[in-house]
């Protein structure tokens, strides 16, 4: 039993944030940061907009591109670190989707590499379980936990949703070739928005000092990077692993259609490519539109791509997401 990819479809908040909009909030400039990171405008949700709500959007224009009616859908994998509930987000998409049917649904956490993951854990369920039609959204407000009075960060990040739809076929039609998938938690301390307990700034309630209960609800901190440490791990092991991948589906670059990675940063994205010799027209990149949309980011790009005729049926792609955790992953797919 195999599975392959049949529909995606993408959804972005409204407000469009510049650099110039940026350097009026903190001591930056357009120069400096389309230059360091290649971003020039972001999304961030504002109003009445939710990730629920973007997530939805994204995941019916998806269903649309598949022909899938929802009540067929029967898996949700909603990939976020920044769940509008703790519980997870995933069954409030199924309900917003009307997917009558009651099926699972569930979030997976794996920040900048969570679409990845959610690719992975999908093919396994198609393959394994049983399950034909499955719903893969990846989405992320990382605004809502950016310190936007740290420029070191707050440029780099905006929000959005995009979905694919992976279902089961016959052998021969798979489109999902291989994978290779890592975490090293000891690189944690790089790339981080942990709960806090600090007790002037979140505590909330009250408790007994000298017992410390009832516990007091701690808050999540802003997110807190070291953009170096994290720019050398990216640079490091995802090439490594898109190799890895590649060896395992029986290919090497020259097969390859597309290199997508997580959209983090351009120079990221090049000095990959440049280690795989993939030249540059061979490479997807939006992030200049969007920012770093975390766990939507690979699925965005596909999306612009395949709407703009870029990525056609048939077309191999090389894609890899990487982020905190540390967890980073590729996979070889065809679209
Ligand atoms: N505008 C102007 N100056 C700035 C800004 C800014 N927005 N941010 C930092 N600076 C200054 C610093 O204060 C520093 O000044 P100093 O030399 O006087 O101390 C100088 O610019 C250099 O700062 P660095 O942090 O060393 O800049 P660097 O070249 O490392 O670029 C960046 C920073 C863009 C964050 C880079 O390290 C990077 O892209 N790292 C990858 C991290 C990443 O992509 N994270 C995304 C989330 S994780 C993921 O998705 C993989």
């Amino acid at each position: 039993r195999g599975c392959k990819l049949v529909g995606c479809g993408s959804a972005v908040p409204k407000l469009q944030i510049s650099n110039d909009d940026l350097s009026k909030i903190v001591e930056t400039s357009d120069e400096w940061i389309s230059t360091r990171t290649g971003i020039r405008n972001r999304r961030i949700l504002s109003g009445e907009e939710s990730l629920v709500g973007l997530a939805a959007e994204a995941a019916r224009k998806a269903l649309q591109m598949a022909n899938v009616d929802p009540d067929d859908v029967d898996l949700i994998l909603m990939c976020t670190s920044t769940p509008e509930d703790l519980f997870g987000s995933a069954p409030q998409v199924q309900r917003a989707l009307g997917c009558s049917r009651s099926p699972l649904s569930y979030d997976i956490t794996a920040a900048c590499s969570g679409f990845m993951l959610g690719l992975v854990s999908a093919a396994c369920h198609v393959r394994g379980g049983g399950f034909q039609n499955v719903l893969v959204i990846g989405a992320d407000a990382l605004s809502r936990f950016v310190d936007w009075t740290d420029r070191g960060t707050c440029i780099l990040f905006g929000d959005a949703a995009a979905a694919v739809v992976v279902q089961a076929c016959d052998s021969e039609e798979d489109g999902v070739f291989s994978f290779d998938l890592h975490s090293d938690g000891e690189g944690a301390r790089h790339l981080s928005a942990s709960l806090r307990h600090d007790e002037t700034d979140a505590a909330i309630g009250s408790n007994d000092a000298v017992t410390g209960f009832p516990p007091r609800r701690p808050s999540y901190a802003h997110i807190n990077m070291n953009g170096k440490e994290v720019f050398r791990f990216a640079v490091r092991s995802v090439p490594q692993s898109i190799e890895a991948a590649l060896k395992k589906a029986g290919l090497n670059g020259s097969n390859i259609d597309w290199l997508l990675l997580h959209q983090a940063n351009q120079r990221i994205i090049d000095a990959v490519a440049t280690r795989l010799e993939i030249p540059s027209e061979r490479v997807l990149s939006n992030l200049a539109n969007y920012g770093n949309t975390s766990a939507a980011s690979i699925p965005l790009a596909l999306d612009e791509a395949i709407q703009s005729g870029k990525v056609k049926p048939g077309h191999i792609i090389a894609t890899s997401g990487f982020g905190a955790g540390l967890t980073w992953g590729s996979s070889i797919i065809r679209w």
